[in-house]
């Protein structure tokens, strides 16, 4: 079995974001014509009571305690929550670390560049390097993925490095070819792909989505300027190492033909009018047959 839920759907920010009365957002406020979203993070599981996190968002405890598969039962501490896989060290994908920081063990596995940058931020020592161990992935090969009792969990890890950038706060650096991942999560059978940052949609990227079972895919803009032209901020999508749902190079056209069942859009900006429950664009996103995801969304997919 493979069982995933979505934590967040929202990219960093969040929806409604906290310093924005745009009209998106007042939507979101009031809930008339858009739903709130948290920042993007998946939770994943092969029996319903482990659970691995596909990167920790800014709202993570919020996330936890709205979710009753990721509270512990029974003793007087503890989580289900056996591991963090981060697809990058962006401040969305990163900073729920810090709310488990209370002595729970887990693994926290992320790229040779991202596990750096954790090394580099001396907050994160607040998670104790003796009981959260941290793991760069070997890319493009499955590892099978253990629990904090070194039981297997039935889940295979197969990570790909994915275009991208650096994280915002360590622009000036440079980026590196392994800032941004692809995650792929298999039971053995189904297959979920992970792709929430992607500045070009590449051939491997399309072969492995059309063998996945689910897939969630960089819904970050719906084009490459409407932060510009909502006055919102300067930035292009490109810029921020997103191609847009609707660009040229974008997954509405791309993944056009992909026989991948379930196609998700994840990591949304509170500029993306697919936000918006009436809109044009977002009759467009679910006539191609993707889903806007949205926080509680669940899925599962049992055995062949
Ligand atoms: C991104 O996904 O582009 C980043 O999360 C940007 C940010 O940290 O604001
Ligand atoms: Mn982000």
């Amino acid at each position: 079995m493979l069982k995933a839920i979505v934590l967040g759907a929202s990219a960093g920010g969040g929806f409604p974001q906290w310093n924005s009365a745009a009209p998106g957002c007042l939507k979101a406020k009031e809930g008339q014509g858009a739903k709130a979203r948290t920042q993007a993070s998946v939770a994943v599981s092969g029996d319903g009571e482990h659970w691995f996190l596909l990167n920790a968002s800014p709202d993570l405890r919020q996330q936890i305690l709205s979710t009753p598969e990721l509270q512990h039962k029974g003793s007087l501490r503890g989580t289900p929550i056996q591991g963090v896989i981060l697809s990058n060290a962006e401040i969305d994908s990163i900073t729920g670390l810090l709310t488990m920081r209370e002595r729970e063990p887990f693994t926290l596995m992320g790229s040779r560049s991202t596990i750096a940058q954790l090394d580099a931020n001396p907050i994160f020592e607040a998670l104790d390097r003796e009981i959260v161990t941290r793991k760069i992935i070997s890319l493009h090969e499955p590892i099978p993925l253990t629990m904090k009792d070194g039981c297997p969990s039935g889940l295979t890890l197969e990570a790909f490095t994915v275009p991208g950038k650096a994280p915002l706060y360590a622009e000036k650096a440079g980026t590196r070819p392994d800032d941004s991942l692809g995650l792929s999560i298999s039971d053995g059978q189904r297959t979920l792909l992970f792709v929430p940052g992607c500045a070009e949609i590449t051939p491997e990227i399309l072969d492995r989505a059309q063998n996945a079972d689910l897939l969630f895919f960089d819904g970050t803009l719906w084009q490459d300027d409407e932060m510009i032209r909502a006055g919102l901020s300067p930035k292009t999508g490109h810029r921020m190492g997103h191609v847009s749902v609707n660009g040229e190079d974008g997954p509405l056209r791309h993944f056009a033909h992909c026989s991948c069942p379930r196609k998700v859009f994840i990591h949304i900006n509170n500029s993306n009018p697919i936000l918006l429950e009436d809109s044009p664009e977002r009759q467009i996103a679910e006539q191609a047959g993707w889903i806007v995801a949205e926080d509680g969304m669940t899925f599962q997919m049992e055995a062949a």
